[in-house]
């Protein structure tokens, strides 16, 4: 089994820089196979996650042709073939293929996806969604059938912002006949790259990136490519290991405009920030503040760095609040981080963190993605020797995270155990 060894200690200084991003990605590799053409993807992380989504692909009859971090897609021959709980499971976003091939071929068979195990993460939103074009739903113990004669655009209403549902009904409706509304969807930076792919294929999305997005059907969908936007999560997880032990760290192909809600809470706790068009530098500070966080919708302070905020949280003096109101089971790291010394009491959603405490190195587990990132920020700021395992977590969302932090300075590595 591979686990993540750290010796804590070292001050991280140079240069990382930013993948594509991981919840662009994945949603945009789906998307390819409503493409009667070609499509090529710039910048794709090479995360356990896109060599699960090529599978997927491949197991559809489509070619995916990977050529570094760029991917040629020709899905001019994709078929209806069942997505076995094997590749579905392997993470959340294989739900996307429901929406792309409804979208594309009326008819779709997969089981039920995977991913973090962050709280209930139901589909409901998806599947009104696509009842509401005119879609039957079949559930059966572990798979879903979706399938309608044709698809007719209509008006959607989430009763929450949802990302994947989002995506998944702009999936289904770029190929639907007449015009389909979603209202208070998702604003993520990642949905406008998705409807910009599309767009580029010929489709007709207007509004993706505010809460009123509008789709007018179209019947082909034309040769296209589109590059993946920077990580702003990956981005944001050096960026808090920055403010605990950089040295004019330097963050490089950042959108900073995607990461405010970061930057500015950063800001106001005493972290220096320095920053030009696309780099964000960033030093240790000398002290932290105590501070508090709630968890919102996008442009609120992402759910997805939560989890590495906590460790930070350790190294203010007084006590920090986390408030986490989009998933309902996502303090995974917590019970690792009081291991290696931490003092956070969880109550509900909420996370109460009395600082500051030294942190000493501990065997602990990834619980999933985020919690894996906090450990490895735990570990870099401990005393001692950290020892992750079920990194197959963290492996699945960073790219090259072990060889990027040695890169700096970080004493990391990955070994067989
Ligand atoms: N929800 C429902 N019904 C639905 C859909 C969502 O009740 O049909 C609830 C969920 O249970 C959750 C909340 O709505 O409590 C938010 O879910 P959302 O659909 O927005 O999240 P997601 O699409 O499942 C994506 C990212 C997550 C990220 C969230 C929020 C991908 C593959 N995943 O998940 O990323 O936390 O949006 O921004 O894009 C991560 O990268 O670590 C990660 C978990």
């Amino acid at each position: 089994m591979q686990k993540i060894i750290i010796q804590g200690g070292n001050t991280l200084s140079g240069t990382i820089s930013i993948s594509g991003a991981k919840n662009s990605a994945v949603a945009l590799i789906p998307a390819a196979i409503l493409c009667d053409e070609e499509t090529t993807i710039y910048s794709v992380p090479e995360i356990s996650d896109r060599d699960n989504l090529i599978k997927i692909i491949e197991k559809l009859n489509g070619k995916v042709q990977v050529d570094k971090d760029t991917l040629h897609i020709d899905s001019r021959n994709i078929e209806n073939v069942y997505i076995p709980e094997e590749l579905s499971s392997k993470l959340r976003a294989s739900y996307y293929f429901m929406g792309a091939l409804l979208g594309r071929n009326k008819y779709v068979e997969i089981s039920l996806p995977g991913g973090c195990k962050i709280g209930n993460r139901k589909i409901d939103f998806h599947l009104k969604g696509f009842k509401a074009l005119g879609a039957t739903i079949i559930e059966e113990e572990n798979k879903y059938i979706i399938k309608a004669d044709k698809l007719v655009g209509n008006k959607v209403y989430f009763d929450f912002a949802s990302v994947g549902a989002t995506i998944n009904v702009m999936l289904a409706a770029v190929k639907a006949e007449g015009t389909t509304i979603i209202n208070n969807a998702a604003k993520e930076p990642e949905i406008v790259n998705v409807a910009t792919f599309l767009n580029n294929m010929g489709a007709k999305i207007r509004g993706a990136g505010t809460s009123k997005i509008t789709i007018e059907g179209v019947n082909y969908l034309h040769k296209a490519m589109v590059e993946v936007i920077p990580d702003r999560i990956e981005a944001g997880t050096y960026i808090i290991l920055g403010a605990l032990i950089g040295e004019r760290l330097t963050i490089k192909n950042v959108i900073k405009e995607h990461l405010t809600s970061l930057i500015s809470k950063l800001q106001e706790i005493g972290v220096k920030i320095e920053s030009d068009e696309n780099d964000i530098i960033i030093n240790k500070a000398d002290r932290l503040a105590s501070f508090n966080i709630t968890t919102l919708i996008y442009p609120g302070f992402p759910t997805d760095l939560a989890q590495p905020m906590t460790v930070l949280m350790t190294q203010c003096d007084g006590t920090s609040i986390l408030e986490e109101t989009i998933h309902s089971n996502r303090m995974g790291q917590v019970p690792y981080l009081n291991s290696m010394g931490a003092d956070i009491t969880v109550k509900n959603q909420m996370a109460f963190i009395k600082g500051k405490t030294p942190l000493y190195g501990n065997d602990v587990t990834a619980s999933d993605l985020r919690a894996g990132a906090s450990l490895i920020i735990a570990g870099l700021i401990a005393k001692g020797t950290t020892k992750i395992s079920d990194i197959e977590h963290i492996l699945r969302g960073y790219e090259h995270i072990v060889e990027k932090l040695s890169n700096v300075g970080a004493n990391i590595k990955i070994i067989e155990e």
